[in-house]
């Protein structure tokens, strides 16, 4: 059992929070999707209310064990401290002796960012020596980084292994709670609606999710490979060639176990994925060879909408189509409005898919929106995380520790 913040003693001890801070930024290196920041302000203001000397660690993007400026977490310290509305200190590093010294003078309820964690190759590698330094910074480790737990890496398994005293936060509460309301509870039908790329990617999901459901709704580009398993021609759409047989054989399955897998009937086609550029709807049957399937059609998505809304509880993950350019993002809009106006439990996963959501207006209106995309898919797999792994290892031994 994981332990939780709320029932940890916090009152002027040196708390590492490590929290998913990866937002995207554009090339003025400005923030232009706060949600991973604003997801963790429940968790941060309660160490705070409660006297902890606060340590934030992050990782942003892929620097590789180099220090880049573009990668550097200034830009996400300052968002913090307007949030929070109160100062939160930069770090010139992670670990180090400048980084400890900072740490040592800091005061109850004050906040020090530390810089990226990813700057240092120890991050990624797990390794030792660099866990030791981050844990040396604290008295008690919180996780409340969703989106990066299902990351072996020093500040997600290292540091709690090292650490006393440590708990999950309350974003990671939600994001358990969620998804077991869904996955282990849920009331039927049971519709999930898997999207995006690639069939590869999904394939371990795909598996789990199948034996849970009612229903599988399967676009985006990955139901190419699908439509080729059905013997239609998807002229020059991606697909996936070496997996038509797992998908015929996961067809098969489907229809033999007496799960509904839906695909789509008709979709958007066009010769590239280009703004402006000519596009049709067509049959599945009638996709020209020289041009690429970008979207759901309509009469898909009606297809699609009529199974939301018989749905007691939707998971969802991977967008339907080429949300990103119009008029490609119909399909996926079309589709979380209906999600949107559902009583049912939604829960969307997935930074593509959240984005999607967000496009159409239904953030607000779906049930619960993930920060993972990674991690949701790894938990979607029936997988454990390493991060929930060493949180309860933590909790464990503690509680071995207190009798
Ligand atoms: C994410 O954005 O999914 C997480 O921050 C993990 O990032 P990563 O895929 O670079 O480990």
């Amino acid at each position: 059992m994981i332990r939780f913040i709320d029932e940890m003693e916090l009152e002027t001890k040196r708390v590492f929070m490590r929290v998913d801070f990866n937002v995207p930024l554009n090339e003025q290196l400005e923030i232009t999707d706060d949600n991973r920041i604003r997801a963790a302000l429940p968790t941060i203001r309660y160490a705070l209310n409660n006297g902890a000397r606060l340590i934030v660690a992050s990782h942003l993007g892929r620097p590789k064990g180099k220090r880049m400026p573009e990668f550097s977490l200034a830009p996400v310290a300052e968002r913090l401290g307007l949030l929070l509305e109160q100062e939160v200190v930069m770090a010139p590093d992670c670990i180090g002796e400048d980084v400890e010294k900072m740490v040592a003078s800091l005061e109850p309820s004050k906040v020090l960012m530390l810089e990226n964690l990813r700057f240092h190759k120890g991050e990624t590698e797990n390794n030792s020596e660099f866990a030791s330094s981050l844990a040396r910074l604290c008295d008690a480790y919180v996780n409340d980084a969703f989106a990066v737990s299902h990351r072996a890496h020093a500040s997600v398994v290292g540091v709690p292994k090292r650490v006393v005293e440590c708990g999950a936060g309350f974003l990671m509460k939600n994001e358990i709670t969620y998804f077991k309301k869904a996955m282990h509870k849920p009331e039927r039908p049971f519709v999930a609606i898997l999207g995006g790329a690639k069939v590869s990617s999904k394939l371990g999901a795909i598996e789990t999710i199948m034996s849970k459901v009612d229903s599988l709704v399967i676009g985006g580009a990955m139901a190419n490979t699908f439509l080729l398993a059905k013997g239609y021609s998807v002229g020059n759409s991606k697909v996936e060639m070496d997996l038509v047989d797992t998908a015929k054989d996961i067809m098969n399955r489907a229809e033999s176990s007496g799960k509904s897998l839906l695909l789509p009937v008709d979709v958007v086609v066009a010769k590239e994925l280009a703004p402006d550029v000519t596009w049709q709807e067509v049959s599945v049957a009638e996709v020209p060879e020289d041009m690429m399937i970008l979207d759901i059609g309509s009469e898909t998505i009606s297809l699609f909408v009529d199974q939301v809304k018989k749905a007691k509880t939707i998971v969802w993950n991977g967008p339907l189509g080429a949300f990103e350019m119009e008029p490609f993002d119909r399909g996926t809009v079309e589709v979380a409005k209906a999600v949107g106006s559902t009583p049912a439990l939604s829960i969307i996963g997935g930074g593509d898919t959240g984005a999607a959501v967000k496009k159409a207006g239904e953030s607000e209106n779906v049930s619960y929106v993930s920060t993972g995309g990674g991690a949701f898919l790894t938990l979607l797999e029936g997988k454990e995380l390493p991060g929930f792994k060493a949180l309860e290892e933590c909790s464990s031994r503690q509680k071995g520790g207190l009798k």
